[in-house]
């Protein structure tokens, strides 16, 4: 697979299990959250699927295109392993549904960090509340959920939140 074709991959991937769990959400109370801005593609989609909540995107540089970057009351910024242990103070409500975009091209510290939220990240999200992540998150409150048919397993993965 040449690059073009893994980003290709990743992106539509992407957006497959985004659309999912906007739809999954509909009966959940709470706001959106996004851990990586990057260059708000992801966030963009978020608010367009889901015009009536919340959404809240915690980054550590925020570089995005004006258009595409939250307002001061929605981008908590500084770096995770500052800002998300105290997250949740951050949010009027626990998240019914939280993206996690954070990889970069290195992988050992890419799992790293995956090791670190995936204890972290059940306290932002409410209760049968959802996660996306690009990394896998291994937590026994995150229970793995359905991946769309059209994603191949690994390439993204997603999860609910124990009740
Ligand atoms: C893959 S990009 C996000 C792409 C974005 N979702 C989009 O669609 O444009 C990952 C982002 O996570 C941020 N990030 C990675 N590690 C971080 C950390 N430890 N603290 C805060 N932000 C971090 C990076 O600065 C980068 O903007």
């Amino acid at each position: 697979m040449s690059r073009l074709d893994t980003n290709i991959e990743r992106l539509v991937a992407q957006r497959a299990c985004l659309d999912e769990l906007c739809a999954a959400i509909t009966a959940l109370a709470g706001p959106v959250v996004e851990l990586g801005l990057g260059n708000g593609r992801t966030f963009d989609h978020l608010r367009e699927r889901l015009p009536d909540r919340e959404i809240f995107v915690f980054e550590r540089q925020p570089a995005a295109h004006p258009d595409c970057t939250p307002d001061d009351a929605h981008l908590i910024v500084g770096d995770f392993y500052d800002t998300l242990p105290q997250g949740r103070s951050r949010l009027p409500s626990p998240a019914a549904l939280l993206h996690s975009d954070v990889g970069t091209g290195d992988a050992a510290r890419n799992a790293k960090l995956a090791a670190w939220l995936a204890g972290v990240v059940p306290h932002l999200v409410a209760p049968l509340g959802f996660v996306a992540s690009d990394q896998p998150l291994e937590d026994p409150r995150l229970t793995p959920w359905a991946l769309p048919d059209s994603v191949r397993r690994g390439r993204y993965h997603l999860y609910r939140r124990a009740s």
